[in-house]
């Protein structure tokens, strides 16, 4: 049963939500955007990141691989590594695999990231699959554990994203969604400078173009906030849900679980 104040947290966010590059018209030129962008900062997106986060971004991805590892203890969990990018919380989440476990399925729609992702996880436990994260090539309730970083933000509609992940997962199949946040306070203002100003500039100066990385900020800034995050979980039918800052608050980990229905 959901709360009657999720419901209106949900139904106060559900209209404007997904991502909408500046000059995106409609959920379909936002995602042919945000694939375009990624593609074309494919070859520096590691360096930005690691330059970008101080390395933090490696700390994030194995702390949140870690809220995870009963499940990735069971060689015959499916899990998927959904806007997988160039792999890293794929490398992450195999850290916690057996041997001889059942491949991650890591997938991504930007083939220019996903390449790079294959070339770290091939032949390591995962295998890579070229999907939108809105129409998962994949069967309904086949899935133990989605986990997506940096990726939920940059879908053109979330609730959309958040409904796809619960049809794929199993009764009682678990999701986490790493993602940035916007701290408050006086950390939240210093931070705010960096993010606004700082980082967009190191962006331009290393992949030279300038859309990316004014693009973040104002991703980050339109993304709801932890409360509304968890309504909008909520709303599509998780139940558990949870956020849980990491540095500050500065990114977090929201964690959901699809219900066990009885009777
Ligand atoms: C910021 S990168 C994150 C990559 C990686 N997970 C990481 O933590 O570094 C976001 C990724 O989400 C992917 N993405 C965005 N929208 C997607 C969608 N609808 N379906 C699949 N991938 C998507 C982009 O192509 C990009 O590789």
């Amino acid at each position: 049963m959901k709360a009657a104040s999720d419901v209106k947290a949900a139904s106060n966010v559900k209209a404007a939500l997904g991502a909408k590059p500046a000059g995106a018209e409609d959920e379909s030129s936002a995602a042919q955007m945000v694939r375009q962008m990624f593609n074309s900062i494919a070859p520096r997106y590691d360096l930005l990141n690691h330059v970008l986060s101080a390395n933090i971004d490696r700390v994030w991805w194995n702390r949140a691989a870690r809220r995870f590892h009963g499940v990735l203890a069971d060689p015959d969990a499916a899990v998927l590594d959904i806007c997988c990018g160039t792999g890293d919380m794929t490398m992450a989440l195999l850290k916690h695999r057996p041997n001889g476990a059942r491949p991650i399925l890591a997938a991504d729609f930007a083939r220019a990231m996903l390449v790079r992702g294959a070339g770290k996880f091939d032949g390591h436990g995962a295998v890579a699959l070229e999907a939108d994260a809105l129409h998962l090539p994949l069967r309904n309730e086949s899935l133990d554990l989605i986990v997506t970083a940096f990726g939920f933000r940059n879908l053109a509609n979330y609730v959309a994203g958040l409904s796809e992940f619960h049809r794929v997962l199993k009764p009682g199949g678990q999701l986490g969604i790493l993602d940035f946040s916007e701290p408050g306070g006086l950390v939240g203002r210093a931070y705010a400078v960096y993010f606004r100003r700082v980082l967009p500039a190191i962006g331009r100066m290393i992949c030279g173009k300038d859309g990316p990385y004014n693009y973040l900020p104002a991703s980050v800034g339109s993304f709801p906030d932890p409360p509304a995050m968890r309504a909008l979980m909520q709303s599509v039918g998780f139940t558990e849900s949870s956020w849980e800052p990491y540095t500050f608050g500065i990114a977090g980990l929201y964690t959901a679980t699809k219900p066990i229905v009885v009777g």
